[in-house]
């Protein structure tokens, strides 16, 4: 028997977030459960019919049949550039200051390969999206965690990070409007986050996923709004949940060049770019109709106020955030937040993630996606009421 032995890199990696809920919750289907999965952020709204028109247009025109540019069609890093100008008043070149990629996660992960060396340091926050994390061990670098807490309105507090840990740090990875916590952060923010960045040659990583994901008439920044930005940071972007596109995979890196180029270089090296195809329905979303950007909003809206109010009758500490579709939601005393969540599963056949599988400073919450329709979250309401807390 030949032994199969994974490398240390994979071996110590922590669990994957979803594995535990995944086996319970199909154990419960088995028996017949009627389960209601606010777990995974995975828009249930379907992709605008014009962008799939552009794909199957695309899909059958054989110059998109070959290996397409590493760093994108020239004419997809031109919409994104366009974009960028209407949507943030920024102005990227578009040869050199933006790089298509295949869903922003692709990039987040490829990052530290760029810049990290062995036992280098990198600030993430916590809880985040454990991509930042992953990527940042896979490179061998090292997370110094920042807690992100509801007293700093869940952003990260600089000034309690050592001076030798800012020191020894390379890249910083932000992400706003933020997942798990869905807190958003305004430019005074941005604006400390790159004075530091440049006082200790800090590169920034900004996560954008969730800029268009937003509410009332708030509209969420880009960092790049922000004067010195373009010397230090890059920011990801992904059309997955802005035009219900996860299956697609696309997305976007806009930046400082040198930054831009280093992650293409990484990149040349292990895949071959996006498809064709794929991007030419991404310019379609980018320029074309954004009815559905509006409609989606409205939808999303609806489903938050609804659980809000809901959860806020149950007597569930909860505030009515102002963009992604996630809801952070304090547990009742006495749960861990994997008890409560196994608890809301087992008794309510309701699906949530537990805020500590996003880091420690999660513990104490739960985070629930509002990517089911509004019976099926007025069912959760009543499911939840009935539970009596
Ligand atoms: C904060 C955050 N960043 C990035 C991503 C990755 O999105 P995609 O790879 O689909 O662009 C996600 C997906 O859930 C996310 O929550």
């Amino acid at each position: 028997m030949v032994k199969i032995e994974k490398a240390d890199r994979i071996k110590d990696l922590p669990p994957y977030l979803f594995a535990k809920i995944d086996q319970m919750k199909g154990e419960m289907q088995k028996k017949g459960a009627d389960i209601i999965d606010l777990g995974v952020g995975d828009p249930d709204l379907p992709t605008p019919a014009h962008i799939i028109d552009a794909l199957q247009e695309a899909a059958g025109d054989p110059k998109n049949h070959r290996y397409p540019s590493y760093s994108g069609m020239i004419e997809f890093r031109e919409a994104v550039a366009k974009w960028y100008q209407k949507r943030f008043h920024v102005s990227l070149n578009p040869s050199t200051e933006v790089i298509s990629l295949i869903g922003s996660k692709e990039g987040i992960a490829h990052i530290p390969l760029a810049f990290i060396n062995t036992n280098d340091i990198v600030l993430t926050p916590d809880p985040g999206y454990p991509v930042y994390n992953t990527a940042t061990l896979f490179a061998g670098g090292n997370s110094y965690f920042m807690p992100l807490v509801k007293e700093n309105h869940f952003i990260p507090d600089f000034s309690k990070i050592p001076d030798e840990i800012l020191r020894k740090a390379k890249l910083m990875y932000l992400n706003y409007p933020n997942n798990p916590t869905a807190a958003v952060a305004e430019r005074p923010f941005f604006e400390d986050a790159v004075k530091l960045a440049h006082h200790y040659q800090i590169i920034i990583c900004h996560d954008a996923a969730y800029t268009e994901v937003c509410f009332d008439d708030y509209r969420p920044p880009s960092i790049l709004e922000i004067s010195g930005a373009m010397d230090i940071a890059i920011e990801f972007h992904s059309l997955s949940k802005t035009y219900n596109m996860t299956g697609w995979r696309i997305g976007f890196a806009v930046g400082n060049p040198d930054i831009i180029a280093a992650l293409g270089q990484v990149k040349t090296n292990i895949d071959s770019g996006v498809a064709q195809a794929i991007q030419t329905a991404g310019i379609t979303a980018l320029l074309g109709d954004q009815t559905s950007l509006i409609e989606m909003r409205s939808t999303y809206q609806e489903r938050r106020d609804l659980l809000v109010t809901g959860l806020k009758e149950a007597g569930f500490e909860v505030s009515t955030p102002k963009a992604t579709f996630y809801l952070w939601v304090s547990i009742p005393f006495g749960f861990t937040s994997t008890e409560f969540t196994t608890h809301l599963l087992t008794k309510a056949a309701v699906v949530t993630t537990p805020g500590n599988g996003f880091g420690a400073s999660g513990e104490g919450y739960i985070r629930m996606a509002l990517t089911v329709d509004k019976d099926r979250i007025a069912e959760v309401v009543r499911r939840i009421k009935d539970m009596n807390f």
